[in-house]
């Protein structure tokens, strides 16, 4: 990917202009949260999504948790109930990430759901979040700042020895008080750890007054990693075809003639964009056979492949 200069930002009046003004723009900013440096971008803006993957070279589109300023926005974009009300109260902000249904509106990037049904949420306690967040007035989705495989950055130096030149800037407000990532709960069935992290489960579990279940559960839903039911679409999928056969829907990548193109210029960037919208757009048309363009394998083209896969997967 090409390299950009990536500017260090100070926590001041100056450096948060900066950094809102970036992410309005559709571009990326390292922020400092409680648990580790996120790197943000508009969740709203599917490029701007797509971005974080190329710049994580991030082999699939995991899906990404949504941070915002305040509890009282939180509800705009998920779901809330009983459970979910009560650790929210118990625990935000804080180092507790909620899984719940996410509002169906269409307002959230599908590239930050992964197509699921579901919307990872979190409101962070530091300032500097709170600060960029409440400056840029709506929700930013935040992977860990690191390369994927790497391990996450817990100051804006760490994030510049493994994202420098990939990203636009990164705001430094010192060192994240608890280094580890956060607790991640779904509360869209029967509240369920997903990932250990910066909130202890017994606390959670005091809070709910009630175990949670565990991944490992026969109940339990997957972690998404694993989870073969990513959106597919209704039509049965044939991958890395040339041409389409008359009764086949193309989805098609560069020059080619195509039903619909996820991006006709070969730019990786825009087809991880368009993905999950056009594997939509097959439902509403209808396609019962679709044809796949080859992807490259290099950059975005690892995750948009690796989701073509699942996609195309054989399914119960
Ligand atoms: O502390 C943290 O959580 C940091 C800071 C920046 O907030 N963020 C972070 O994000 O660790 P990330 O992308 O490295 O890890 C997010 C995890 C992934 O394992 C993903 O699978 C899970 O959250 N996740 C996101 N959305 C989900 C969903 N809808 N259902 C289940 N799991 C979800
Ligand atoms: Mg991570």
């Amino acid at each position: 990917m090409k390299q950009t200069k990536t500017k260090i930002l100070s926590p001041d009046a100056h450096g948060l202009r900066e950094a809102t003004d970036i992410l309005r723009a559709g571009g990326l900013v390292s922020f400092p949260t409680e648990t580790v440096y996120g790197l943000g971008a508009d969740a709203r803006d599917n490029v701007a999504v797509a971005k974080i993957y190329a710049a994580k070279g991030r082999p699939s589109f995991n899906p990404l948790i949504v941070h915002l300023a305040d509890v009282s926005a939180v509800s705009q974009y998920v779901q809330m109930n009983d459970a979910a009300k009560r650790l929210a109260d118990a625990f935000w902000p804080g180092a507790l990430t909620l899984v719940l249904p996410v509002v169906p509106d269409g307002t959230i990037s599908m590239l930050v759901t992964a197509g699921l049904g579901t919307l990872a949420v979190r409101v962070p306690d530091h300032p500097v979040a709170t600060a960029v967040l409440a400056a840029f007035g709506g929700p930013v989705a935040a992977p860990s700042a690191n390369p994927s495989g790497r391990i996450s950055p817990t100051t804006a130096a760490h994030v510049l020895a493994g994202l420098d030149g990939r990203i636009d800037a990164v705001v430094d407000g010192g060192p994240c008080g608890v280094g580890v990532e956060s607790t991640i709960v779904s509360c869209a069935g029967a509240p369920t750890l997903l990932r250990a992290g910066g909130i202890p489960i017994e606390a959670l579990e005091a809070c709910l007054g009630a175990p949670l279940l565990r991944d490992e559960d026969p109940d339990a839903p997957v972690s998404p990693g694993q989870l073969a039911s990513h959106y597919a679409p209704n039509g049965l999928m044939r991958l890395n075809a040339s041409y389409a056969e008359p009764h086949e829907t193309l989805l098609g990548f560069g020059g080619v003639n195509a039903d619909l193109n996820l991006s006709p210029s070969d730019d990786l960037t825009e087809a991880a964009a368009n993905l999950f919208g056009m594997l939509h757009q097959l439902d509403a048309l209808g396609a019962k056979y679709i044809a796949v363009s080859p992807i490259p394998a290099h950059g975005l083209g690892q995750a948009i492949n690796d989701r073509l896969r699942r996609a195309a997967a054989p399914r119960d």
